[in-house]
């Protein structure tokens, strides 16, 4: 609020092709923190402002006060899901932070787990992360052990991309060639510059779209492996904890537990051990 009782606007209202006040934008902040339990700080004003704008003028909304109270009553799920897609930040790449996939290598090579090797990666994004590991699992163990890879996010648009598996070759730099022989078929004419998974390797994964803050998960049998590579550092302390319980509880004993490089559980010993860098052990 300003001196003479109004809101202030720091990015301008005058500028700006839609109303956007900052109770606009403490209501993104609480709707996505329940909805994804992601933590929006102050300094995603402008962002929010820019992501969420493209959904005013698909839905015909002239200000965001009108559309988050017809976002907020609206039980149809599929504009939700547009609000969850336009908030998540999705970057990655192919085989980002190598240590974890040499150490996942290792643990597979030493037969640690036991029968069918089940393994999450639980916010795949737009593929490069589900598609490291399998290669990484398929090589580690000689093409010859029952595979089970789920691969899922809470947003539809990245999963459809993974689910896709085309990729600009600049963005295949970290895959080898031996690996890009085996895995990757190029483009050819107008394809030129992209590559695409191999449909026998594509099928291998299921794609499917899971909140982790939600507490619905339907998975059969225990994972071996779980990747939750930098997303809880979206999220805070509290829903971290509950988001591992949930985690520890679909894993093996003796899994293996892949966090991001900013992230840090050890508060969360009872659940799982510290092996290596950002890699913990399910206990
Ligand atoms: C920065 S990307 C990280 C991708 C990949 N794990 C990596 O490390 O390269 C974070 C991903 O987490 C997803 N995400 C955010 N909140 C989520 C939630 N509540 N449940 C599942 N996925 C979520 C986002 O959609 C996004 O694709």
């Amino acid at each position: 609020m300003n001196k003479y009782g109004h809101e202030t606007n720091p990015v301008g209202i005058n500028s700006r092709e839609f109303i956007w006040t900052d109770s606009d934008f403490t209501k993104v902040q609480s709707l996505i923190y329940q909805r994804a339990g992601i933590n929006l700080h102050d300094g995603k004003h402008a962002m929010v402002y820019s992501r969420l704008s493209r959904r005013l003028r698909e839905t015909g909304y002239k200000s965001f006060k009108d559309y988050l109270i017809w976002l907020e009553g609206n039980n149809d799920g599929r504009e939700w899901q547009e609000f969850i897609n336009a908030l998540t930040t999705n970057l990655t790449s192919f085989f980002r932070e190598r240590h974890h996939f040499e150490i996942l290598e290792d643990y597979l090579r030493s037969g640690h787990h036991k029968g069918n090797l089940q393994i999450w990666c639980s916010a795949s994004s737009t593929g490069e992360e589900p598609y490291s590991i399998l290669m990484t699992a398929l090589d580690a163990l000689n093409h010859q052990s029952k595979l089970k890879l789920i691969a899922s996010d809470i947003d539809s648009n990245v999963l459809a991309t993974a689910a896709q598996g085309i990729y600009h070759v600049d963005d295949l730099g970290n895959v080898a060639p031996e690996q890009m022989k085996v895995y990757f078929l190029r483009g050819k004419d107008s394809n030129k510059g992209m590559a695409r998974v191999k449909s026998e390797y594509r099928n291998m994964i299921q794609f499917m779209t899971v909140n982790l803050v939600e507490d619905n998960w339907s998975f059969q049998g225990l994972f071996d492996v779980v990747f939750c590579r930098n997303v809880m550092i979206y999220f805070d302390g509290a829903t971290q904890r509950k988001v591992l319980e949930r985690i520890h509880r679909v894993m093996a004993p003796g899994g293996l537990l892949f966090v991001g490089h900013a992230e840090n559980f050890t508060e969360s010993r009872d659940l799982f051990v510290l092996k290596g860098k950002t890699v913990y052990e399910h206990r």
